[in-house]
């Protein structure tokens, strides 16, 4: 158990939506935080940009530290809380001089993990310190101690999740309302559920985050974010949905992770009764697939600061109990090289194919002389009503093929002058992923 004379000092850096409410549940709850810690948990230190804001509790008694990194110089804090956020600037710094001095770090930080999370599991393990982050991933679910710790003795075969509750939550109400990507993102910007700059949410990079820390500990390899492929939900247009609907099938973004391949984050079709398929609005969601286990679905909120200051809180339980452990479950030594599956593809997979093309005479012909060279077999073809001349939609599903191969049998149909836009296609993910 780690345990200080007077209990456990903590300092938290960056204020704002989770930083503030950890800082609010430790000081409203902290005789029933003391308890389950073993000890009391103090919160000495306080850092973030606007010292005058109203951060929902008193200042009194708390130092405040204009500088975040200055917090990791003080001999009288045991526990750094990062909630600055970015992968690089203060946060790291912070992380780097944290670790450096034997301090025990706590953060929420994908992006950093992501990017650094070897140099600082290394930092961890020379210093005799912990590195925790488990609102890291999919916010309230306990996604990290449960592959860390809960299936640790198991095989991991299959990751799989919904971890981007933004773009759940887009996709879940384009496909009830009927409405465009644009119209429904700018809904989720007024109703908070999305950033003024939605990038890194609708283009799948913080969940290719997410995804990359969970590939590292579900099959022991060092974190790489370069080694993720990564595509967001952009190019889905409402007519996706009521094709996705009468094949039987809902759209979602899903980061899938295999050992020795690429982790994938792609926007699929999920069969309707599926389990992933039954996550809607900004709920988040983790399969993880093991043996002798099984399967196992973990579902809850992955945002907002409820949810995350519950994972930060028992991050902070667990070092003060002594649960720390390696940060990806093994040492950092042990973790292999993730850059080899850089160019793994991942395994064949059907897929829900759209095209746009002039509706004449002889375009299934073109189109199909195409996936025939290919030897790409098609499953379903979809062509509703007739407009001469006009631009409709052609969609179509196809049998398990290599990605490769549907990648370039795209990019040729692309240049066919009858296809008027860039063609959209999404994996259909097996049936297994579900069982
Ligand atoms: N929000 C969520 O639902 C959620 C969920 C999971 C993970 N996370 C992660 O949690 C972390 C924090 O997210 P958040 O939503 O709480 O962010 P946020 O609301 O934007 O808060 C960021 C805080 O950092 C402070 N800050 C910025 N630069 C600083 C610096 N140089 N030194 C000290 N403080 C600085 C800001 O100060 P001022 O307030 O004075 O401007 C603010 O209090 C991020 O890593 C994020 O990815 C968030």
């Amino acid at each position: 158990m780690t345990k200080a004379k007077s209990g456990l000092r903590v300092a938290i850096a960056g204020l704002g939506v989770v930083g503030s409410e950890v800082a609010r549940q430790l000081i409203n709850r902290a005789g029933e935080l003391g308890s389950a810690a073993g000890q009391p948990l103090h919160l000495v230190a306080v850092s973030a940009r606007d010292r005058s804001a109203d951060r929902g509790f008193l200042l009194d008694n708390i130092d405040w530290h204009d500088d975040a990194v200055a917090m990791a110089r003080r001999d009288d804090v045991d526990i750094i809380v990062e909630m600055i956020g970015g992968s690089e600037g203060p946060a790291l710094e912070l992380a780097r001089q944290s670790l450096a001095s034997g301090k025990h770090f706590v953060t929420a930080n994908k992006a950093m993990i992501a990017h650094h999370g070897s140099e600082l599991a290394r930092l961890t393990e020379d210093n005799n310190a912990s590195l925790m982050f488990e609102a890291a991933v999919a916010g309230g679910i306990p996604a990290v101690k449960t592959l860390r710790e809960g299936l640790a003795g198991n095989r991991i075969s299959r990751v799989a999740g919904i971890l981007n509750g933004t773009c759940n939550y887009i996709l879940s109400t384009m496909e009830v309302t009927g409405a465009g990507f644009d119209d429904v993102l700018a809904d989720a910007q007024r109703l908070g559920y999305a950033e003024a700059e939605p990038s890194f949410d609708v283009d799948g990079i913080d969940a290719a985050h997410k995804l990359t820390i969970l590939a590292a500990i579900a099959f022991g390899q060092q974190p790489d974010f370069n080694a993720v492929s990564i595509q967001g939900i952009r190019d889905v247009s409402s007519v996706d949905f009521a094709y996705a609907n009468q094949l039987g099938f809902r759209i979602k973004l899903v980061g899938v992770a295999e050992p020795g391949l690429m982790p994938r984050m792609q926007t699929c079709m999920l069969p309707l009764d599926s389990q992933l398929a039954k996550v809607n609005g900004v709920l988040n969601a983790v399969e993880f697939h093991g043996s002798p286990v099984g399967s196992v679905l973990a579902v809850g909120p992955g945002a907002g600061g409820g949810a995350t200051s519950s994972a930060v809180l028992s991050d902070l339980l667990d070092i003060a109990t002594g649960r720390g452990g390696f940060a990806f479950g093994k040492p950092v030594d042990q973790l292999t090289d993730a850059s080899g599956v850089k160019n793994g593809a991942g395994p064949d997979k059907a897929f829900y194919v759209r095209l746009m093309v002039v509706d004449q005479p002889g375009v299934l012909a073109t189109v199909t002389a195409i996936l025939q060279k290919h030897d790409i077999s098609v499953e379903s073809l979809l062509q509703q009503g007739r407009a001469p001349g006009d631009v409709v939609a052609l969609v179509m599903t196809t049998h398990e093929t290599p990605v490769a191969v549907m990648t370039r049998a795209l990019n040729e149909m692309e240049q066919l002058p009858i296809v008027k836009a860039k063609p959209v296609a999404m994996p259909i993910l097996p049936v297994d992923m579900e069982s």
